[in-house]
């Protein structure tokens, strides 16, 4: 498990992140352009649908949302109030409603949802299985869940940095989860924004969505991991410190392959 793939520690990770999250981390690793690209899966094509966001963080992918469905018809979820707090300054989300909550036990009943979309926070998630479950339990029979997800870089040491910070599974992975919570029409579409070089071998990210059959909870409720026990103080200190300093590496990696991209430099 990455070192930030604990809930604690994504908690502290974001109290200091939110700081410079908007400036920093979207521009250059999931862009409007992807968002886009993406929330084309989520079948956002009626006003009067109901959607819920997990891990929404700040708004930039509800903002993606919201340019499609009424900002009252659409919740906000995440863990860090501090994200959430820095979405409130954005006029096209006043009418969103936000909530404070896991995204692997959602404070919302079953079948209530219309869409489901979650953007960059399964990183996060000690139990992936146990949060696509529960994307499953909130979306109506009949509705969408979609959910982006980075994959684990081809590059050694991408790949090294990337796994000890957080989680980036085989590309494998997420159509797996998705079928085994019980998802229909599973379907899955590459991402990338435009300094990426991994070529059409390694996915930078994946879109994956898919349509809940039937109502109810997911038949994969039940093979959730028992939670983990807090770390102490020593070990939750080693992990943050470590682990936010192998995230803090990708922002210059990015940032230089992003100006060589724009500027035609050749590779
Ligand atoms: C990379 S940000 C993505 C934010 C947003 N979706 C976007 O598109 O910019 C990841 C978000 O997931 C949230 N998060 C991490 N673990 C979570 C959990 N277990 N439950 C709810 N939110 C979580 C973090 O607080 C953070 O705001």
């Amino acid at each position: 498990m990455g070192l930030i793939q604990h809930k604690r520690e994504a908690y502290w990770f974001y109290r200091f992140l939110s700081l410079g999250y908007d400036r920093w981390v979207n521009p250059l690793f999931w862009t409007p352009e992807m968002r886009a690209q993406a929330l084309d899966d989520a079948r956002l094509d009626d006003p009067a649908l109901r959607v819920l966001d997990v891990g929404a963080g700040t708004g930039f992918t509800t903002e993606g949302i919201v340019a499609r469905i009424p900002a009252e018809h659409v919740t906000m979820l995440d863990q860090s109030p501090h994200q959430l707090a820095r979405s409130e300054a954005k006029p096209a989300l006043a009418r969103a409603s936000r909530a404070l909550g896991d995204a692997e036990d959602l404070p919302f009943g079953t079948d209530t949802f219309d869409r489901y979309v979650s953007a960059g926070s399964i990183e996060y998630w000690p139990d992936p299985q146990r949060g696509i479950a529960e994307a499953y339990r909130v979306t109506k029979p009949g509705g969408t869940a979609l959910l982006i997800g980075p994959v684990r870089p081809a590059n050694r040491v991408a790949r090294a940095l990337a796994q000890a910070w957080m989680l980036f599974p085989p590309a494998g992975e997420y159509e797996r989860w998705f079928r085994t919570a019980g998802f229909d029409d599973v379907k899955t579409t590459t991402l990338a924004p435009d300094w990426y070089r991994g070529g059409r071998h390694t996915p930078y990210a994946l879109a994956v969505s898919g349509t809940k059959p039937e109502p109810g909870p997911s038949p994969a409720a039940q093979l959730a991991r028992p939670e983990e026990p807090k770390a102490g103080p020593l070990r939750f200190a080693a992990r943050f410190v470590l682990g936010s300093a192998a995230g803090a590496a990708f922002v210059p990696i990015a940032a230089v392959l992003h100006l060589r991209a724009r500027h035609g430099r050749p590779r």
